[in-house]
């Protein structure tokens, strides 16, 4: 471990006037939810064809089993980790406005985080594929699959995005809105494989934000625009980033 990169990436949080974490499925991955890709992939162990919307509205009970098995009676137990906590005190110490995920976890809201743009939907809550009702996810809705809506008896889906659908336009807005007026972006276990997600950090760097990532391999973001890249599991890096910063609040 490199202290002088934890000093520097401690500096330039400091010295930020705005500052959004862009995180993905690795921060969750110490909470026992595995990545998509990778070895230890869940589209190493699944056909991803289960989230396409067009196989989810032809197949609605073959693609629930696996929504069901995957989301809900699996990584539904998961709780949050250091990292989730971690984000949670820099916004405490007014160092971090807000986070963009691209997890449907919820781990960031349930460990306290207030700010969340959820840029690909969310897990806890299902939307009427027929009147758009929403409603929170509960295990009733898992008894009888695929599950029906209360109020017109559509089929209801997980308010995430699948494959083939379009990012929830107002999450969309804010994580634009982020990537122009964030002096700094912290990404945290992403890949950066997927679009239109992948862009928002290129973004945020051509409206002149610095980069800060962490990750426990390179991503494509590491050698194309990450300016201090913290490598390591996020809840180690986490730790010594939070000491080195409180090691230099009390210096001030
Ligand atoms: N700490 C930090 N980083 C980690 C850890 C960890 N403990 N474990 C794994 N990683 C890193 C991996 O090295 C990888 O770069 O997390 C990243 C996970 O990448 P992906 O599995 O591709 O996840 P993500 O980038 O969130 O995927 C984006 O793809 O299928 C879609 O919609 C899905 O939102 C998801 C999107």
């Amino acid at each position: 471990m490199d202290i002088k990169l934890y000093q520097k990436a401690s500096k330039l949080i400091l010295g930020s006037g705005r500052t959004a974490a862009f995180t993905g499925a690795g921060i969750s991955v110490e909470s026992g939810i595995p990545p998509f890709r990778g070895e230890d992939g869940l589209w190493n162990q699944y056909d991803p064809v289960f989230l396409d919307i067009t196989y989810f509205h032809k197949n609605s009970l073959k693609s629930w089993e696996l929504i069901k098995e995957v989301f809900y009676d699996y990584f539904g137990r998961a709780e949050p980790n250091t990292a989730h906590y971690s984000l949670v005190q820099l916004e405490e110490k007014k160092l971090l406005q807000s986070i963009i995920t691209q997890n449907i976890d919820n781990l960031h809201q349930r460990a306290g985080s207030t700010n969340v743009i959820e840029y690909h939907g969310t897990s806890h809550e299902l939307i009427c594929t027929k009147c758009h009702a929403k409603c929170f996810a509960q295990d009733k809705h898992l008894v009888n699959l695929p599950p029906e809506c209360e109020i017109c008896g559509g089929l209801l889906k997980p308010d995430f995005v699948f494959f083939g659908e379009s990012i929830p336009v107002e999450a969309a807005a804010n994580a634009a809105d982020e990537a122009e007026q964030c002096d700094l972006f912290i990404l945290v276990g992403t890949s950066g494989e997927i679009m239109p997600a992948s862009i928002i950090p290129y973004n945020a760097k051509q409206n002149g934000a610095k980069i800060i990532e962490i990750n426990t391999n390179p991503s494509n973001y590491s050698d194309s625009i990450t300016d201090i890249f913290l490598r390591g599991k996020a809840t180690d890096v986490f730790k010594t980033l939070l000491e080195v910063i409180s090691e230099s609040l009390t210096e001030l």
